[in-house]
């Protein structure tokens, strides 16, 4: 009983931070410009990526790719490559190229592994109560398209290196024990100072393998 008021409050504090996430007024096209001059090379200029480690953008809810292109700016969320495409671009710009990117098609969809394709749809919808880890789908979607109002990113179709990669982000930025630069950490919003943000709570739990299968598991769905 415990563990499920811990989990129901969880998604509570996370529904209030992300959905207080406000986009301004943005123009489509003005931001297809900056996509074609700027970040085509890297995202594609319909937001699907050729490099597995550059995430897929085309159809990622708009307040989302909003806050994490701000964050990138502010340098809350760390990432060379990314801070240096935005540092000439103004908060419209962002807006801009946000709207654009999420007015594309989702991008396209994987293969996964089908040996683990089971062990990984039960983890991803129910979680383990054994080891602490919470299922993703009650976030996410069972889907896993996110949610827009709340701003939980789509994660269907996303490459696989990439989404495994964020998770050790997450996972070394929400370990009390962990003494790696913050420049190796991806940090997430908490509700209070000094606690945990909910993607930092939920990666501390989630062993190599967990990481493995379920970003095969969500690169497939779509
Ligand atoms: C030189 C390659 C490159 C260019 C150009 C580039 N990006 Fe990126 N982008 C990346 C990489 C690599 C990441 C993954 C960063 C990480 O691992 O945290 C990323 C991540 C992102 C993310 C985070 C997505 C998510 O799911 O959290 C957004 C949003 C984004 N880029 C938007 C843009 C926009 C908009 C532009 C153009 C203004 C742009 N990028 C230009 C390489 C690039
Ligand atoms: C309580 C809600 C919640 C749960 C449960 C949850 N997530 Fe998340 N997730 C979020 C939020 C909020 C973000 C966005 C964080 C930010 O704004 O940087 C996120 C971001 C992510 C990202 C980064 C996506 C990107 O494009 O960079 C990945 C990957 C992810 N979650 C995977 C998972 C997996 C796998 C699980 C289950 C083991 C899970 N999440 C469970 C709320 C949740």
């Amino acid at each position: 009983m415990k563990k499920l008021i811990a989990a129901a409050s969880l998604c509570v504090a996370s529904f209030s931070v992300q959905a207080a996430i406000i986009v301004p007024e943005h123009d489509v096209n003005a931001g297809k410009q900056i996509a074609e001059t700027v970040c085509a090379a890297c995202h594609g200029v319909d937001g699907v990526s050729p490099v597995p480690a550059q995430p897929n953008l085309g159809g990622q809810n708009v307040k989302y790719l909003y806050k994490q292109l701000v964050n990138f700016k502010s340098g809350y969320r760390k990432n060379g490559i990314m801070q240096s495409q935005v540092a000439n671009l103004s908060q419209q710009d962002l807006a801009n190229v946000a709207g654009y990117y999420a007015s594309q098609k989702p991008w396209g969809v994987a293969f996964g592994n089908p040996a683990t394709t089971q062990e990984a749809t039960k983890l991803f919808l129910g979680g383990d109560k054994s080891r602490g880890v919470i299922g993703c789908a009650g976030c996410h979607g069972p889907d896993a398209a996110g949610n827009v109002w709340a701003a939980f990113p789509r994660l269907g179709g996303q490459h696989a290196e990439y989404i495994a990669t964020q998770l050790k982000l997450f996972r070394a930025a929400g370990r009390v024990d962990d003494i790696d630069s913050d420049e190796q950490k991806r940090v997430n919003d908490a509700e209070k100072e000094g606690e945990m943000g909910m993607m930092q709570m939920v990666a501390a739990k989630l062993s190599d393998r967990d990481i493995r299968i379920l970003s095969d598991y969500v690169s497939a769905i779509h």
